[in-house]
């Protein structure tokens, strides 16, 4: 290995970072075993997909499917996380209670400005929240129309919610899975869009005042992937070279491409009625195996976030955690761009995470030299450049001999994430298997990785996020040690390691 002009070249070889951990303080809350350090998850309890993500003065909710008598799946209510900068999270009272119409399932909030649904009172501007109620009942009965349409209204910036005495306001027209409402303005024609994820398809509706509903179009029956029952959706526009596409999201529930739960997405152009595809091309908003039921925030101009919910429903109920389980992906900004002739959405961290960086550590040159140890923390960020492209890989491992491997196969042109010795793995057969992504430009000249690693999570975002792919992990013994193998002559450069600060020791929830 030799050093040029700050260019770190690794002609073939392993480099090795040991690290001592700050001390677990078992036990205390954010602070128990395998609990993500720079990842909302609630402070006790189940958790599953992020719902009514709403951007309004200043402040970032987010509210969130949560069980708070269990650490499994059951009857649902809306929590409630309310942050400045997408990455200090606070937890708040549960915002919404399944009541007699059933349990409050996925869905959306808005601001609405105008007042068009009349919930406003004394100028007060109301944030409006439209969900899926889930009435247990009807549904072990056997009936096809428990799922309905609703909403609950907050006159006080979000902190206190109340339902809609008119509930439900879309009714069920007999297809058992019609839910996961995501409405956003049309400014165009001055209504609200509604995006309902229906079985095996999407419907559109409209309304001038999100009480009163009309069917405008269906989509996707003989398109996409078909896996599985389509949930989640999201619709929003965003420019390339100053054109303007139209997105839409939609989750998949099985059938994602390393099996389970999965975000498939669609570019194409919607006009207020319909939305029509570029082409039949199944694209994945990520790859891996544990991000599920993403959706954008609303309300946030031009920039649209992404949150994810960062789990697979293969083994969400299962996964080796006590007081909490499950937990939401890194705030995501979505781009397009165009690869080997494709416009393809891209995905990156948000430019937030910055603000718990702290300073670099100089890894280059302990690596280089073999000195002795260095301390880094549980969660950080590593990126690099390869300049020569060809198999490389990043292992985390501890001294219990656990490994989760991140790397790409250059004959299969693939990023991989292999947990199969990762630690605990074996309370659901299908955890262990290595995960898949395509690399999706065909550029063989440069490349670059950017990881974002908390305590029992790893993102990857490669090639300026034209793949992202996430997985989880939960080794016996935090892993201590980050070594980086490279072969076939690729060349890793700029390589940079960033200790991330934790998100909850500071804020002492
Ligand atoms: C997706 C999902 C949604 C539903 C919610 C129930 O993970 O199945 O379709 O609204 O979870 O918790």
């Amino acid at each position: 290995m030799k050093k040029i002009s700050n260019v770190l070249f690794l002609v073939s070889g392993i480099f090795i970072c040991h690290f001592a951990k700050a001390q677990t303080l078992a036990g205390k809350p954010y602070q128990e075993a395998h609990r993500p350090q720079v990842h909302f998850s609630p402070r006790e309890h189940w958790t599953n997909d992020p719902n009514g993500m709403l951007y309004y003065k200043g402040t970032y909710h987010l509210f969130f499917q949560y069980y708070p008598k269990d650490i499994i799946w059951g009857p649902m209510h809306w929590g409630h996380a309310i942050s400045k900068d997408l990455m200090h999270w606070k937890e708040l009272p549960i915002a919404l209670y399944p009541d007699s119409l059933g349990y409050i399932f996925s869905g959306s909030a808005v601001v609405d400005s105008n007042n068009t649904s009349g919930f406003g009172r004394d100028g007060k501007i109301p944030l409006v929240a439209i969900f899926t109620h889930h009435d247990p009942k009807g549904e072990k009965e056997g009936k096809n129309n428990f799922q309905n349409e609703s909403l609950a209204y907050s006159l006080d910036e979000g902190n206190t919610w109340t339902k809609y005495s008119g509930n439900p306001v879309l009714k069920n027209p007999g297809i058992k899975d019609f839910r996961d409402p995501k409405v956003t303005w049309y400014a165009k024609e001055k209504k609200w869009v509604m995006t309902l994820a229906t079985l095996d398809h999407i419907t559109f509706y409209s309304s001038p005042n999100l009480k009163d509903w009309k069917k405008e179009s269906e989509f996707g029956k003989e398109i996409g992937a078909h896996g599985g029952v389509w949930e989640c959706p999201d619709l929003f526009p965003l420019k390339l070279n100053g054109k303007t596409y139209w997105v839409l999201i939609v989750n998949l529930n099985p059938g994602g491409p390393n099996g389970g739960s999965a975000t498939q997405y669609f570019i194409g152009e919607f006009d207020g009625n319909k939305f029509t595809t570029m082409d039949n091309d199944i694209r994945w908003a990520d790859y891996g195996p544990d991000e599920y039921a993403g959706i954008t925030w609303s309300n946030t101009g031009s920039r649209k976030i992404f949150l994810g919910w960062m789990s697979n429903w293969q083994y969400a109920n299962q996964v080796p955690t006590e007081k909490w389980r499950n937990a939401m992906t890194i705030p995501k900004e979505l781009g397009l761009r165009q690869a080997d002739g494709k416009i393809l959405l891209t995905s990156n961290p948000v430019r937030e995470l910055a603000n718990i960086e702290r300073a670099p550590i100089d890894i280059n040159n302990s690596l280089l030299t073999g000195k002795s140890a260095k301390r880094i923390p549980d969660q950080f960020i590593l990126k690099f450049n390869i300049n020569k492209i060809n198999d490389y890989s990043v292992i985390l491992s501890n001294d219990e001999g656990e490994k989760l491997i991140i790397g790409y196969d250059n004959t299969k042109k693939q990023y991989y994430i292999d947990r199969a010795k990762s630690g605990k793995i074996d309370f659901n057969a299908e955890f262990a298997k290595r995960a898949f992504a395509p690399r999706l430009t065909s550029n063989t000249s440069s490349s670059n990785i950017e990881l974002v690693i908390d305590v029992s999570s790893v993102e990857l975002f490669a090639d300026n996020g034209l793949t992202a792919m996430t997985g989880i992990f939960f080794p016996h013994k935090t892993f201590t040690q980050l070594q980086i193998q490279n072969s076939k002559g690729a060349i890793i450069r700029n390589l940079k390691l960033l200790p991330l600060k934790s998100i909850w020791r500071r804020t002492g929830h």
